[in-house]
């Protein structure tokens, strides 16, 4: 199997591991070259907008349907049902989960940190972090249920997808298209990072407005994999997600069988640090959407299911603005990760690997060591925040955690004290000059 990219956010692509393996004038031919099975690979209803659909036609050894019953399994620490009884009004924050030393692939790494809404009503997403410690071994594993947006924030990771081969390291994402099989090899000893289900519409680029034609994400840079194929038999298994529960099922052959596809239904990643990120260059800040760099459109517009949001190392350079984000409360509910560095409104306590979870109007914004810091700040002064890549899944609806993240020893119980000595600093007498 090769390795190899084609350039461009979901377009229509065509590629093929063998000369002449594709069609070239019909979908479905009678007889497909080298003996091989068309299969429809379908994303989106049949009848959404041109624009909008997402399809592939693979031409493969097998059709999918060859494998196994299906048998439920364990889902461990993967949860998918949320509790609204456990959602909180409270901030949370949590150290970086450890690596365990116990044998773990990407799959039985999996620990849910929370959710909204579910996967049946196809609204929302599911929340994670994955460590392992080992390749997935004669095992594939697809997700029924979602989207996947995979953050690495350590260890390099092989992405082998029926579609082509995806090499990942931390500062990139991947985003899997539901249903797409896969197996996860490490490429380091150890592995751990963020994963995002995405239950509703899949992730797309936003629009630009009046930023213009440029800016933000830019289309060339996503890389798609080109086909490469296995043909290879054994005695595997099948893991499939499938309403919120893990099932699994025997097959006999990889099922990286596909020799050539086309289409716009495929994975895909994306190198952060070539995001062109814009900020003002006068005074005060923009809202952090000027920092989205995926969006999961809702069925109203501008409100949007889950958007994927970095910070960046960039250049600070607004004057007489205090430059880290203000203290603020919002109506979207906010995940944070850091993939590496130092987030730029907490001087301490958010490591790499970590995470913090702010609900709906909840408050909170930078502690006092970094307001302190900022609003002594030389302002005339440019400032580079370099050697950072913090980012956000902001949510339409609050993010329930599970009853596993909030008893995990890794949450830190004294977060909300970085606000609590924030000093009145109110007087009367302090007028501003007019
Ligand atoms: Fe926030």
């Amino acid at each position: 199997m090769s390795t190899g990219y084609q350039s461009g956010f979901c377009n229509e692509f065509a590629t093929e591991a063998l000369p002449g393996a594709l069609p070239e004038f019909r979908n479905s031919p009678q007889r497909c070259a080298y003996g091989l099975y068309a299969e429809q690979f379908s994303g989106t209803a049949f009848t959404v907008p041109r624009h909008a659909s997402r399809r592939s036609w693979l031409y493969r050894i097998r059709p999918a349907a060859v494998h196994g019953t299906y048998r439920r399994i364990d889902s461990r620490n993967l949860v998918s049902v949320f509790d609204r009884s456990l959602a909180s009004p409270n901030q949370f924050r949590w150290s970086p989960l450890p690596i365990t030393a116990e044998p773990c692939d990407f799959v039985e790494g999996i620990v849910t940190v929370g959710g909204t809404h579910s996967s049946p009503a196809q609204s929302g997403c599911a929340i994670h972090w994955y460590v392992a410690n080992r390749s997935m071994r004669e095992r594939f594993f697809s997700n029924s249920d979602a989207e996947m947006l995979i953050v690495p924030q350590q260890g390099r990771l092989r992405v082998h997808t029926e579609l082509g081969i995806i090499d990942l390291e931390p500062l990139e994402i991947a985003v899997i298209p539901r249903g797409l099989r896969l197996r996860v090899e490490l490429l380091e000893p150890e592995a751990r990072g963020y994963l995002c289900e995405n239950f509703g519409a899949a992730f797309r680029l936003p629009d630009l407005g009046p930023i213009g034609s440029n800016g933000l994400a830019r289309s060339r840079d996503f890389q798609t994999p080109v086909a490469a194929y296995e043909d290879v038999e054994g005695n595997f298994e099948l893991v499939t997600k499938f309403m919120g529960s893990l099932w699994a099922a025997t097959i006999e052959h990889s099922p990286f069988d596909v020799v050539a596809w086309h289409g716009n239904n495929a994975p895909y990643k994306y190198d952060l640090r070539r995001f062109n990120t814009i900020g003002s260059i006068s005074y005060d800040h923009p809202d952090p959407s000027i920092l989205l760099v995926l969006q999961a459109q809702s069925d109203t517009p501008g409100v949007d299911d889950v958007d994927f949001v970095i910070f960046p190392p960039r250049w600070l350079v607004m004057r007489d603005t205090f430059r880290p984000p203000w203290f603020h409360r919002n109506i979207a509910s906010e995940f944070m990760g850091l993939i590496a560095g130092r987030y730029d409104a907490k001087e301490e306590g958010f490591h790499p690997g970590g995470a913090s979870l702010h609900n709906c109007m909840s408050g909170h914004g930078p502690d006092r060591a970094t307001f302190e810091k900022a609003s002594r700040a030389d302002t005339q002064q440019p400032e580079y925040v370099d050697q950072t890549m913090a980012f956000m899944l902001e949510t339409r609806a609050a993010i329930c955690p599970t009853a596993h993240a909030l008893g995990l020893p890794q949450l830190q119980h004294d977060y909300q004290a970085c606000w609590q000595d924030l000093p009145k600093k109110f007087s009367r007498s302090a007028a501003p000059a007019r």
